[in-house]
């Protein structure tokens, strides 16, 4: 599903590196979560698998695809869940899906299916016509979510899904991401809420610093450090000190 071979990544005019020769694997379709303090790199290694941004050196295979050759088609089998909401304020959620889905080129018929059908699915399909700015976070949460789904990608990568939404939106993201990956999709997720993520996740990377702490399947984690839960592994293996 995710190969990243000794990446390394120094941004124009930074003053420290982002990504330290960073290594994982998740070898099998799963869902994956990937872990780390603020600045780990988390965001800055999502946007390099779906080629946003450039790595100074190192590989990285997306479905057994090298992004250094095969970046369109890779670009076609996955989806894509920004931090931030990506999606144009003025317009309505319809409109934004309209619009993603004509540039995936889906035939009309079949986008206003998906669209009719996702809209339904989050719990959007009343608040279809009305634009996303005067939506709340937990509803623009959701629609950014159905904007990666359109073209029915393979792999879904999510960055921080379910920051700053409630309980209510959180939950009905969490059970379609489980439900997502049922239907045999993959799924790669960062999150801060490690319960969530303990729960979610078959398998996860904890980062920290541009490079790989440890990797595996969460009850292992815990069952190897002796410890209870994911974030007591998690802390153990980052400390407490503040990342700013
Ligand atoms: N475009 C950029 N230019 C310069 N530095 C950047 C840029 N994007 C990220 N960085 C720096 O790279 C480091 C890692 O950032 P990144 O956003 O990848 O971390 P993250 O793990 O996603 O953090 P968070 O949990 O806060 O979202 C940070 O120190 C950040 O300031
Ligand atoms: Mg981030």
């Amino acid at each position: 599903m995710l190969r990243i071979s000794n990446l390394h990544k120094t941004y124009l005019k930074a003053v420290e590196p982002t990504l330290r020769g960073l290594s994982l694997e998740f070898p099998r379709p799963t869902i994956a979560g990937l872990l780390g303090p603020n600045g780990a790199g988390k965001t800055t290694t999502i946007s390099i698998l779906c080629g946003l941004v450039r790595p100074d050196s190192g590989t990285v295979e997306v479905l057994g695809a090298d992004i250094r050759t095969d970046l369109e088609r890779i670009k076609k089998r996955i989806g894509v869940v920004p931090q931030s909401i990506a999606l144009y304020p003025p317009l309505s959620v319809r409109e934004n899906l309209e619009y993603i889905g004509a540039l995936y080129k889906i035939p009309g018929t079949i986008l206003q299916q998906r669209i009719r059908h996702f809209l339904q699915l989050f719990g959007l399909d009343h608040t279809g016509s009305k634009a996303i700015r005067y939506f709340s976070g937990g509803m623009k949460r959701r629609a950014n979510i159905i904007a990666s789904l359109l073209h029915e990608p393979e792999l879904l990568v999510l960055d921080e899904p379910t920051a700053g939404v409630d309980v209510q939106s959180r939950n009905l993201i969490l059970q379609f991401l489980e439900d997502y990956h049922g239907q045999g999709h993959s799924i790669i997720y960062t999150s801060h809420l490690l319960e969530e993520a303990q729960q979610l996740c078959r398998e996860v990377a904890i980062m920290d610093h541009g490079q790989l702490v440890v990797q595996g399947d969460p009850r292992l984690l815990m069952k190897d450090h002796g410890f209870s839960s994911l974030e007591q592994v998690f802390l153990h293996l980052t400390g407490i000190s503040l990342r700013d």
